[in-house]
């Protein structure tokens, strides 16, 4: 049983972490997939390269999410690299959750291999195959490993959309919301 001095030194822990990472730029992706009739997609701004050869990327999705519940039925993820004028798709994909709403009757979409939908605003796209996905249990997302299989982007690189950029919206679904009879894979 931990004692209240611990509980306080995790808490403080806690906060330095969160103020830390905070701090940390990155681009913001938007992930879509399709199962069966289904198709969904999210912000997500935990997202890394994993591998160089084989190429491998890494996604992290919350169970809390519609977008992971249809990925575990799906082969085929799209990832979107939005760039700096993507604020509307970071906002439509990042605060509105596809249990309540519809995201793909307000933006302009295109099937892509396998039926994934292609955000048409997005001009960087790595399409690839669903591969392990890690669990431990107890953290509120899952990490999805990636093959890519086609790429769609521009030669030259654009300006991204950066977490700094997007940081304030409020997500569709706190990652806390997670359930614990969440499928643990
Ligand atoms: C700045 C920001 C970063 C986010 N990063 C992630 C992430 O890395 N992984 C994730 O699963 N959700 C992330 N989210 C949350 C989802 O994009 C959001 O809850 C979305 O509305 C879920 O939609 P869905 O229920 O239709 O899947 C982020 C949201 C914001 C605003």
């Amino acid at each position: 049983m931990p004692s209240a001095a611990d509980a306080t030194d995790l808490s403080r822990t806690h906060d330095a972490f969160n103020d830390l990472v905070a701090e940390l730029d990155h681009c913001m992706l938007v992930v879509t997939v399709q199962a069966g009739e289904e198709r969904a997609g999210c912000l997500v701004g935990f997202h890394t390269q994993c591998s160089i050869e084989p190429p491998r990327y890494a996604v992290w999705l919350s169970k809390a999410n519609r977008t992971y519940h249809v990925a575990l039925g799906a082969e085929t993820l799209a990832l979107h690299f939005l760039g700096a004028d993507n604020e509307k798709l970071a906002a439509l994909f990042g605060t509105v959750t596809g249990d309540a709403t519809d995201k793909f009757q307000r933006c302009a979409w295109s099937p892509g291999p396998d039926g994934v939908p292609l955000l048409d605003d997005c001009d960087a796209i790595v399409i690839a195959r669903r591969g392990a996905l890690v669990d431990d249990g107890t953290s509120d997302h899952v990490c999805i490993v990636l093959s890519p299989t086609e790429v769609r982007a521009p030669r030259t690189a654009l300006d991204r959309l950066m977490f700094s950029a997007v940081h304030d919206l409020e997500a569709g679904h706190a990652a806390t919301e997670h359930s614990q009879d969440a499928p643990v894979v």
